[in-house]
């Protein structure tokens, strides 16, 4: 077995061959992912919410995304692994944006990074490439900009904003990304992205029309609990199965019927 790789990425959009792509945050849950054949792995930032307990995506820090990647790298054989930046680590420009990738390439042994926004992310990309490291954008709803977007709204509807869309699409393109996540994009606007870019596409929210598609795992296994998004399909309840199991140990403990006899030494 070997790791994809970037090049069999490119491959399956020239095939036309859709794939899957999951976030993942430790090393089980990705080796169970990668078992399944899932070719693409994201340690999304979305760790902040799904991992670690926070609100949003901007408190996750550079450490915890390297512990987190690395572990995930542990844990696989052959899905590509892909690391986000986290919220602060790249904004200030390229040579942040170089000085964060390759720390965390490095340290981890993930095969790209991820980095949020089009035309304002550009040159970055370009250096991170230049640099030899495989970059993956994300536009579109770009979640670390929470503060500014005042909320998680739809992106790319309305003339004016579908034309910026394409020109961010284009522009992390030219520069050197080999695929580019479409987060919460109308589905008409995210096929005409697809059509006109040679990268494939990754959606999330984003319609069928994509080369690829991306889930939170927690979301799509529902681990999450409460409220998901309306894009979400849920295709498990991993909750429920990890409470019944805990319910059941209590009252068996509480009960005395565990440990049995085939559980104790002697
Ligand atoms: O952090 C994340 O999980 C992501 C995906 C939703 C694309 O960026
Ligand atoms: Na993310």
């Amino acid at each position: 077995t070997r790791r994809v790789t970037v090049r069999d990425i490119a491959a399956a959009k020239q095939r036309g061959e859709a794939w899957p792509m999951l976030t993942a945050y430790d090393a089980l849950t990705a080796s169970a992912f990668d078992e399944a054949g899932i070719p693409v792995l994201l340690v999304g930032d979305s760790a902040a919410n799904c991992h670690l307990g926070y609100d949003t995506t901007v408190p996750v820090t550079l450490d915890e995304m390297v512990m987190l990647t690395a572990a995930v790298v542990r844990g696989t054989k052959r899905s590509l692994v892909v690391a986000d930046l986290p919220f602060g680590t790249y904004q200030e420009g390229p040579v942040q944006a170089l000085r964060s990738a390759t720390r965390m390439v490095k340290e981890t042994g993930a095969g790209a990074v991820k980095l949020e926004g089009g035309e304002r992310s550009a040159d970055s990309i370009r250096l991170l490439t230049e640099s030899g490291i495989a970059v993956m954008a994300h536009i579109g709803l770009t979640p670390q900009s929470v503060g500014a977007f005042g909320g998680y709204p739809v992106q790319g509807r309305g003339e004016e904003a579908a034309a910026q869309l394409l020109r961010d699409a284009k522009a992390v393109q030219d520069a050197g990304a080999f695929a580019v996540v479409l987060e919460l994009v109308p589905a008409e606007l995210a096929a005409e992205v697809t059509r006109v870019l040679h990268i494939p596409t990754v959606g999330i929210g984003a319609g069928a029309a994509c080369d690829a598609q991306v889930l939170v795992w927690t979301d799509m296994a529902g681990m999450t609990g409460g409220r998901v998004p309306r894009f979400v399909k849920q295709y498990a309840d991993v909750r429920r199965v990890l409470s019944d199991a805990a319910k059941a140990y209590a009252e068996d403990v509480v009960g005395g019927a565990y440990p049995a006899e085939e559980h104790s030494f002697h």
